[in-house]
This record gives C-alpha cells, structure tokens and sequence, in this order.
C-alpha cells in the first residue's frame, strides 16, 4: 500500500474526549471514528488490525474443534421470552418492533438463539459435542461507554457455545476454551492471564475471565507472579486427550489469580508468597463459563442418551472481546510516540520512508524494496508522500509498524538503507536486500 493512497487521517491534536493511551492513539492514528457515543467506524489502518485479531481467533478455534457460524444481530424477543431473560435483562438491551409490531432486540449475546439452533437440529448423544462460535456485532446499551472500543455500546465479539451429554464432556470442552484462549492470546504478543471467575448461582469452579495487565484496566487484579512465567510456546496440543488438556488447565489455574470479585485477601495471604503477591489491574478480554442446564432446560434442547432417556444438553458459553482486544493490545504496546504493535496484529508489516520522494534512485530503491516485501508475502505501507523527514517518521512511529526500512540518496551511495526495530529504537545498515530478508525472517516468510 502506498500512503498516497491509503486513507489515513491522522490527528495531530490530542483528542480532548480521550482519556486513555489506546483511546487517543486509535483516534490520533486514523484507526476509528466516533459515530456516536460508544459506536464507532472502523478507518482501514483499524480495521486491518480487527481483521487481525479475528483471523487468530478463527485459526485458534477451528484448531480446538469449533465450527464457526454467523447468527443474526437481530433477534426475536420471544425466544428470551422461553428462557426468562427478556424482562431480566434490563435497560441494557436495545429493544426494537418491527412493522407488524413484533418485538426484536440487537443481540446483546446469543446463549438462546443459538440454544434454538440446536435444538432443532440435534436428537441423539451420538451428535455430540458440539461447539458453535461466531464473530458478530453485539450491543448492549452500557451505562457509561468509555475509553473507545474498550467499553463500547456496539462492539465486536467471539462468542462461542458447547453442547454435551454429561459433565465430565462440558468440562473437557471448558477446557478445550481456556488452552485454545491461552494459544489465542498468546499467538497475539499478549500476556492474558485466567482468573477465577464468580459463577454467581450456578456454583462451581469453571468460570474464568482473561484479563490483561495494564494500568488503565478497570479491574483491580491479585496474582501469584508465578503465573505470568508459564507460556505455552509450540508445544503440540492434543485437544482431544482429556488428560493432558486437564494437565495444562491445571498448570494455569492453580496459581493464585483472580479479580476483586472474587478475590479473598486471607487466600491470598496463605497461599502466594510474599515476593510473588502481585497487585495490578487489568483489562478482561475473555470470559469462559460452564452453566450446565440453565438454557438447555427452560429452552428444551434434549437429546436421548444411550439408554434411550431424554436429557437436557450440558452447556457452556466463551466469549472474546474482539474489538476491545485491539485497544486492549495499545494499551499493553504504546510509548509517548504511539502504538507499538506485536508482529501478529500489525495493519502493515513494515513501513518503507522514503527520504527524498521525487529523487530518482530513492523511488527506484523504495519500489524495489516494496516488491521484494510483497514478493516475500508481506504487506509494506510505503510513505510516498512529499514530506519532511521528520513528519514521515512521527508518522510511522504514531501508527507503530514494527520494522521501518528507510530509504534516501545519502545511504544509497554506499549501498545500504536503514532498518529500525519500533519497540528497541535500533538502526542496523543493512543492503536493501539483506534489510528485505531480515524482515521477512522475522515473519517466517
Ligand atoms: N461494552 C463492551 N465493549 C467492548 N467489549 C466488551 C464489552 N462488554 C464485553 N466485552 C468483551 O466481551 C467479552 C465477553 O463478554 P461478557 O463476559 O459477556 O461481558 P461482561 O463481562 O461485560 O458481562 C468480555 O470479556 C469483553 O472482552
Ligand atoms: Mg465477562
């Protein structure tokens, strides 16, 4: 892409409204625009980005067995009406009526419409498990929307739901979310630590949030530091064993880490030493929860057991904050000069700066450079414009690309062009092709 072309409208003000960094950087970087309170318009530099994160989220949940579908933002009010959550749920829920006055709502979730889906489509235990997920527009009309797509009105997000037989199967497919969440997370460059969530009547312990640490989260967060160590790395993951997906579930869930909600002060106190007591805040991004019968009941999604007897399916919910990870992830990756992203969710791979545009050799390096980038399977974002040295490269490190090549007349006379790290601030001298060949090393192209 070249930036002459590309519809970037950078803010050079603070934006006045913004009162965190992910905030005001997705505002100053041209990555949205508010249409009205807590709803916003994905510009292409954010959008490229959430096609980012939706693209792990899907990779990551075909690879633990879901199966991705697409429900409608609008739904029937009497299928609410069935599960008793259409008066329950309050003001939050945008509630419309069609022509034929027939009451709709905007999908604040889906636990019914997709409870519905099921039961009229599954009869026999032979059919399970199932997992259903989806990547859709959800609203909820929040109180206090704020700090930009972090607690929107319209936002996007995963959700996904399981459908099993008894319990000992929804807890495997529980388990299935919280490592596909933590290979999720992790693939994206970000820390997302599991903390035990309250299950409110329910009972139980398989609720978790995944929040990440960072100042402005909204949640005060207690851990044992122990668990920001575990990473999984490649290891290969077996999502069928039961065992080893308890295995890691374990590894993960043991150490001490939960949210004020549910946190207990003496727990803590006992149970983390004092080096590893770690008091921070964070940002949910994800939330897993096992409820058993609470839908599959009141909705009457059976299916007849082995022994022919009809049972309720055991069911569990997962979401994701799509939208809210991509400010979430600023907010873990920013310094006072703008966003910092990790290579998987970068909107472009690397930002070529030309120097001295209109300068012969500079433009024929620059183009060279592009297509060697494009040809390795990279997107470069090309800063063609005819700028200043200086603006060019505010430019770049406002919008974060990772890897900058910068190219001009002076450093073309001894054969080389600049390659900077965004993150470490270091240059390396590098021929265009051995600047080319780093980069796309570091993508593994
Ligand atoms: N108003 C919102 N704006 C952006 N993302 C949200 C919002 N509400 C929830 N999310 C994201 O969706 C995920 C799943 O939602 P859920 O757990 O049902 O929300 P909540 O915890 O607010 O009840 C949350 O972990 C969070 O990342
Ligand atoms: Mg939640």
């Amino acid at each position: 892409m070249r930036l002459t072309r590309f519809f970037l409208p950078l803010l050079k003000e603070q934006p006045a409204e913004a009162q965190i960094a992910s905030h005001r950087l997705m505002l100053r970087a041209g990555m949205i625009r508010q249409a009205a309170s807590g709803i916003y318009t994905w510009l292409p530099l954010g959008y490229r980005v959430l096609r980012n994160v939706e693209r792990i989220v899907h990779e990551e949940q075909a690879a633990m067995g879901a199966n991705a579908v697409l429900m409608p933002t609008i739904q029937p009010a009497d299928l609410w009406r069935e599960s008793g959550r259409y008066d329950a749920y309050g003001p939050e829920m945008l509630r419309i009526r069609d022509r034929h006055d027939r009451d709709m709502l905007y999908g604040p979730t889906n636990e019914e419409l997709i409870t519905d889906v099921f039961r009229g489509a599954v009869s026999s235990y032979r059919d399970l498990p199932r997992i259903l997920y989806h990547i859709q527009w959800k609203f909820r009309d929040e109180v206090r929307p704020r700090f930009g797509v972090m607690r929107g009105r319209e936002f996007l997000m995963k959700d996904g739901y399981s459908f099993d037989i008894d319990s000992a199967a929804a807890i495997h497919s529980y388990n299935r979310h919280l490592v596909a969440y933590l290979r999720t997370f992790e693939r994206m460059g970000l820390k997302a630590v599991p903390m035990k969530a309250d299950t409110g009547p329910i009972g139980g312990d398989h609720s978790h949030e995944f929040l990440i640490l960072a100042d402005t989260g909204e949640s005060e967060v207690f851990l044992d530091s122990a668990v920001l160590d575990l990473a999984l790395g490649d290891r290969a993951i077996d999502f069928d064993s039961r065992d080893g997906l308890q295995a890691i579930v374990d590894q993960w869930t043991k150490p001490y880490a939960r949210t004020d909600e549910t946190h207990d002060a003496a727990l803590f106190e006992s149970a983390v030493p004092e080096a590893r007591r770690t008091v921070r805040r964070g940002i949910e991004v994800g939330h897993i929860f096992y409820f058993g019968t609470k839908y599959s009941e009141p909705l009457g999604a059976r299916v007849a057991g082995p022994d022919g007897a009809q049972v309720a399916v055991e069911m569990g919910s997962y979401g994701i904050g799509v939208s809210r990870l991509v400010g979430a992830a600023i907010e873990a990756n920013h310094d006072d000069k703008g966003v910092i992203w990790p290579e998987a969710l970068t909107p472009f791979h690397a930002g070529i700066v030309n120097l001295k545009q209109g300068d012969a050799e500079a433009d024929a390096a620059c183009q060279s450079i592009y297509d060697r980038l494009t040809a390795a399977g990279l997107e470069p974002l090309y800063d063609d414009r005819d700028e200043r040295a200086g603006t060019k490269f505010a430019a770049m490190d406002l919008i974060g690309l990772p890897w900058r090549v910068t190219v001009g007349p002076r450093g073309l006379k001894s054969g080389v062009v600049e390659l900077t790290s965004r993150r470490t601030g270091e240059s390396q001298e590098l021929t265009p092709e051995a600047a080319v060949a780093k980069v796309a090393a570091i993508y593994g192209r």
